[in-house]
């Protein structure tokens, strides 16, 4: 199958056998009947699978050209079940410009468990082997990163990562299986906030998980049922048939994100613009290498750089909504030293160019020219 014809059917191939529905039932029960003890159908206990969930799974993995799909209460339960594979003295380097609550989720809960992060800039991919040593156990990834755009170069990496036998993990929340597939790049873990992208409607907090190697997928999948953050089969249902209009609503995140970028570029008012289609923004050749496109996700500073003109712009938008989160069909603007990233410090946060003027969009599918105008009028 191809990429749009998987998004709707990949890992759908049993019908409903109880009344042949097309769309998955909403299996809304915790406990499965047993004939005798141990006779049921694959399913026993919806903390251990539940068939919507299953069906879930199986799309995800489909999309991210994968074998092995989990899905978890939100994108940090699932970080979180990764992190679980290791022990105290274990070492991760990721990279020094990610999303705050996986910076948090790394320095406030699993350094204090044993765990040794090294946050380092990827960009060049070659600065990862200064921090390998005999304790490195994972290489973490996020490409393009929130909020920066930066991007890392998913292979060379992988390449690291193989000849130092350590796994390599990557936060696709941003571009999606739509425009890159990290296990095809050689990565062996693919991460979602589900939230995003692929719930698409900014109506349901979900994280997914997707490998390839059994082995791998066996102790993930034993660590969601022994830590149990699991989703709800209504929250199942609904990314499942948010995954069903990916591809279409990316091809529209892309078209009006590009629109946007060039835009803000031309502005008088604007200072900076990173959004990876541009041909001078840092590894754009990667971007175009290892992604189909270059998604709708903006982010831009003011001339003037301050926080308060910043707070005007994001105060005055109106077709846009000022909001945490990003990737739904409707138009986001966020600030994120103020908000996602507030819990980086702020030393941290500017050294990765997340300064205090910086404002993140999420452009979502309305008609481009209204969120034009709309930002117009706000940057006035
Ligand atoms: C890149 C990225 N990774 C992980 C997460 C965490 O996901 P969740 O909010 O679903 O727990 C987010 C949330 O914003 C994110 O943007």
């Amino acid at each position: 199958m191809k990429f749009n014809t998987k998004t709707i059917h990949g890992g759908q191939h049993n019908v409903d056998p109880a009344y042949g529905s097309v769309m998955p039932p909403i299996y809304q029960t915790t406990t499965y009947s047993q004939t005798t003890p141990g006779g049921h159908k694959g399913f026993e206990y919806s903390r251990s699978a539940n068939p919507t969930r299953t069906a879930l799974e199986n799309s995800l993995a489909s999309i991210e050209n994968g074998k092995f799909g989990l899905a978890f209460g939100s994108g940090l339960a699932a970080i979180d079940a990764v992190l679980k594979l290791f022990k105290p003295g274990d070492e991760i380097i990721s990279t020094n410009d990610l999303y705050g609550g996986s910076y948090r989720l790394f320095t406030k809960i699993f350094e204090g468990l044993g765990l040794k992060f090294h946050f380092v800039g990827m960009k060049d991919s070659g600065k990862i082997e200064e921090f390998i040593n005999d304790n490195t156990k994972m290489i973490w990834v996020e490409t393009p990163t929130n909020p920066m755009m930066n991007i890392i170069d998913i292979e060379a990496v992988s390449k690291i990562s193989k000849k130092h036998k350590l796994l390599l993990a990557v936060d696709n929340t941003f571009a999606t299986a739509y425009l890159q597939r990290p296990l095809d790049l050689g990565a062996d873990i693919v991460m979602h906030s589900a939230t995003k992208y692929l719930g698409g409607h900014s109506d349901v907090v979900m994280g997914s998980l997707v490998v390839n190697d059994q082995e791998l997928a066996d102790k993930l999948y034993f660590i969601q049922n022994a830590s149990g953050a699991i989703c709800g089969p209504m929250d199942s249902f609904l990314v499942l048939r948010g995954i069903k209009t990916l591809h279409i609503r990316m091809q529209r995140h892309c078209e009006n994100g590009e629109k946007i970028a060039r835009f803000l570029k031309n502005h008088p008012k604007v200072g900076k613009v990173y959004w990876p289609g541009f041909e001078d923004h840092p590894n754009h050749d990667i971007a175009k290498k290892q992604m189909s496109g270059f998604g709708g996700m903006i982010s831009f500073t003011t001339l003037e750089n301050t926080l308060e003109s910043a707070v005007k712009i994001v105060e005055n938008l109106k077709v846009f909504t000022l909001a945490e989160s990003l990737g739904g069909v409707e138009s986001l603007a966020g600030h994120p030293a103020s908000m996602t990233h507030a819990s980086i410090p702020v030393e941290e946060r500017e050294k990765t160019g997340v300064v205090d003027s910086l404002i993140r969009l999420s452009v979502g599918i309305e008609d481009d020219e209204d969120l034009i105008e709309d930002l117009k009028q706000a940057l006035g």
